[in-house]
């Protein structure tokens, strides 16, 4: 059989990585797509840059379209980022009749309903696995491998820069931007690492995971995210003292008044296996009603652990090549016209348990006026901790465990709480999942 040809858009950390791979493995992954498959063309920005891979044997170009407009190529490797050239690029290369592998999860969160549809139009193919949560096949799990379930959440720590920076936090004291530095030189780290920090990245990743899970359109308006630039080391001591670790989270719940996306740190009882996984690997639990929990573990982010996703891509897309779109699995697990359009919950009636630490002067009465405010708004305390403090300090850390509550509830009692003359600055907030 004729060989596969690919071209390379972006020879930088997952690009780098891909053709080292492609070219390591190159027997083993012929024996496997039942054919060759060969680098005709790449492209990068400079390309007197020293690179990660070898690129002996492949057409070098600083022009994309060179790669695209090739009619020999068969499938494109988008491996740029970004959402303006990537998209151009990727939708010129499915008029041109290629299939298209891609690791960008910002393109596919924002423009994948666009994308799928010019795709399916003229049949070519467009996967993503390496777009969520890096070496991990979680696409493949849940839109192959638990078809037959109906998935009841998801939660996951799917940021690996975000996970290094918490663990060197907790565990060598280092400040954070000391520990973005060095996930950023490890190549972990987005182009832009606000969206590593901020839950932007992890937001991108958990709708996709939300739209192969629960069969709707991708829509990033209607997540939730928040990052974790405002976690301290006070808190993720207190956490742990308390039997939790703080992990960033992306939760996808299908509820009966609607369905939760929502990324943020959350507390996890260290008792989880989710609770201890550290520095740049990743893991998501899939909830599902045949199978129950399942967990996925591997790393987040990085060259090779990335590129292992995109070849195997590359290997499923080559297999397929024959057949019409309407025999492959569907680009969002769900046939076309099954997508489903199901009420997403606002933010503000999603139900979660909190984590509350307030600083408040220390005399009498003061814990009763906070008690009074969660009573007025239906909330119950579950833990209250205060550390005996030395005479002449008069303000002290209170830390408060509830039980679930609406946010909506929970946002009322925090204003409330503010504005209490024995309480200083913001209450800091982070969510708690027992994840049960
Ligand atoms: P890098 O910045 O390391 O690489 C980007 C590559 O694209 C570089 O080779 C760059 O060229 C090239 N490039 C950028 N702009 C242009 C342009 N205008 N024309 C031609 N080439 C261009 O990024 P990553 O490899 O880290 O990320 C690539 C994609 O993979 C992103 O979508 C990212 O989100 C995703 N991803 C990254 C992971 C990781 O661990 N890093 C993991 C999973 C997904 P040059 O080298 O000359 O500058
Ligand atoms: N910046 C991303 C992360 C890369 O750290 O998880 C992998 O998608």
């Amino acid at each position: 059989m004729k060989p596969v040809k690919i071209g390379v858009l972006g020879l930088g950390t997952v690009g780098g990585g891909t053709v080292n791979v492609l070219k390591r493995n190159a027997k083993e992954i012929s024996r496997r797509a039942g054919r060759e498959i060969i680098i005709t063309r790449a492209s990068a920005r400079d390309l007197t840059l020293d690179r990660l891979c070898d690129t002996q044997g492949i057409t070098l170009s600083t022009y994309p379209y060179d790669v695209i407009n090739d009619p020999e190529i068969d499938i494109i490797l988008e491996l740029i980022g970004g959402t303006d050239l990537a998209k151009e690029l990727v939708l010129q290369a499915i008029a041109n009749g290629k299939h298209v592998v891609t690791a960008n999860k910002a393109l596919i969160c924002l423009h994948g309903n666009e994308i799928f549809a010019a795709a399916n139009k003229v049949n070519v193919m467009i996967a993503y696995e390496a777009a969520v949560a890096g070496g991990i096949p979680i696409i493949k799990a849940i839109r192959e491998g638990l078809s037959g379930n109906q998935i009841n959440w998801i939660a996951g720590i799917i940021n690996g820069t975000g996970n290094f920076i918490l663990t060197e936090m907790r565990d060598k004291g280092r400040e954070f931007a000391d520990a973005l530095r060095e996930a950023q030189a490890l190549g972990y780290a987005e182009a832009n690492p606000t969206f590593d920090v901020e839950g932007i990245d992890a937001g991108h990743k958990l709708m996709i995971l939300a739209s192969i899970a629960f069969g709707i359109p991708l829509q990033f308006e209607n997540v939730y995210t928040e990052g974790i630039t405002k976690i301290t080391r006070e808190d993720i001591e207190y956490a742990t003292n308390l039997g939790y670790s703080i992990k960033h989270l992306g939760i996808a719940r299908k509820t009966s008044k609607g369905i939760e996306l929502r990324v943020h740190p959350t507390l996890i009882p260290q008792r989880r296996l989710i609770a201890n996984v550290d520095g740049v690997m990743n893991a998501v639990l899939v909830h599902a009603d045949a199978v129950g929990p399942t967990l996925y573990y591997g790393a987040g982010a990085g060259s090779e652990a990335t590129a292992s996703a995109v070849v195997a891509d590359v290997v499923d897309v080559a297999r397929a090549l024959t057949l019409h779109s309407k025999n492959r699995v569907p680009h969002l697990a769900f046939q076309e016209d099954a997508i489903a359009d199901l009420h997403i919950l606002p933010q503000d009636e999603v139900e979660t348990a909190y984590y509350l630490r307030l600083m408040v002067e220390d005399k009498p009465g003061a814990l009763a006026q906070i008690t009074h405010i969660f009573a007025e708004q239906n909330i119950s305390i579950e833990a209250v901790l205060q550390k005996e403090a030395p005479e002449e300090q008069t303000i002290l850390p209170l830390i408060m465990l509830t039980q679930k509550t609406i946010e909506r509830e929970m946002n009322a009692a925090i204003a409330a709480i503010e504005n209490l003359s024995s309480v200083t600055g913001q209450v800091t907030r982070i969510r708690l999942e027992t994840l049960g």
